[in-house]
């Protein structure tokens, strides 16, 4: 694993927008897999201005998304559909058929998952997957549990994950207690690995998931299985690292 220091939430925004803008360059046609939540609002801020002054063009890329509730839709303005459009897709210019994201409202979720899955595939892969890290270490919305779930999956999500999710939603009663994710095997099969992670809040987890042992428990720790993974940090996420991650 590389660990990348940033000195605060904007400079971590810079560094992984500069490597998912030097993934585009090197591979137009480039599969991104691609994340919700904080840590990514301002690597899409940045991405989207550098699109927009010209030096980057999302023509041919594509863009899968981690994860989906279930039974939110497009138009809802909690659905990770909803927050992919606002902050990234309607300010670059990706096709809009090459904007992958689970359909919350799908009627047979297994299907849905099949689908979602064989899509991936048909696009050749993911080259660079960004990801964000939960409070209790999951990713997309794989959670802890006492085995890895391998492919896109229908999950419940835990009463952490619903409580750090409330911030979004007017009442705590209307978070979703479903979500489609991509399955471990599906993370780890991407080609990189990005993970963005920033403050204090999420310093012990860190410690936990890539210094720790390897556990379905916490679901993140299994990227230190995976041959090409770069962390990007900041201070206050790496604060509780022992080790030293050169410079
Ligand atoms: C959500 C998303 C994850 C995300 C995580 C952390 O539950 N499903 O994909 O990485 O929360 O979010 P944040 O970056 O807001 O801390």
């Amino acid at each position: 694993m590389r660990f990348i220091k940033a000195a605060d939430y904007n400079d971590m925004s810079r560094k992984a927008a500069g490597i998912l803008a030097a993934s585009l360059i090197m591979k137009p046609g480039c599969v991104f897999g691609l994340a919700t939540g904080d840590s990514p609002l301002g690597t899409y801020g940045l991405l989207a201005d550098w699109y927009g002054g010209g030096d980057l063009d999302f023509s041919r890329a594509s863009a899968f998304n981690l994860d989906e509730y279930r039974g939110l839709g497009p138009d809802s303005d909690q659905s990770y559909r909803y927050f992919m459009e606002r902050n990234l897709f309607s300010k670059i210019n990706i096709k809009q058929e090459n904007r992958f994201i689970p359909d919350g409202l799908a009627a047979d979720p297994r299907a849905e998952c099949a689908r979602y899955e064989a899509a991936i595939e048909g696009c050749g892969g993911i080259d660079i997957q960004l990801l964000g890290i939960g409070l209790n270490g999951h990713i997309g919305f794989n959670e802890p549990a006492g085995e890895f779930c391998k492919d896109t999956h229908l999950t419940d999500l835990t009463e952490s994950t619903i409580e750090a999710n409330s911030r979004f939603f007017e009442r705590r009663e209307d978070v979703p207690i479903q979500a489609y994710t991509m399955g471990i095997r599906t993370i780890m099969r991407a080609r990189k690995i990005l993970l963005i992670v920033s403050g204090e809040r999420k310093a012990e987890i860190v410690e936990r998931a890539f210094f720790g042992a390897v556990a379905p428990e916490v679901p993140a720790s299994i990227l230190q299985f995976h041959n090409d993974v770069t962390i990007i940090g900041d201070d206050g996420a790496f604060s509780l690292i022992k080790q030293n991650l050169g410079d």
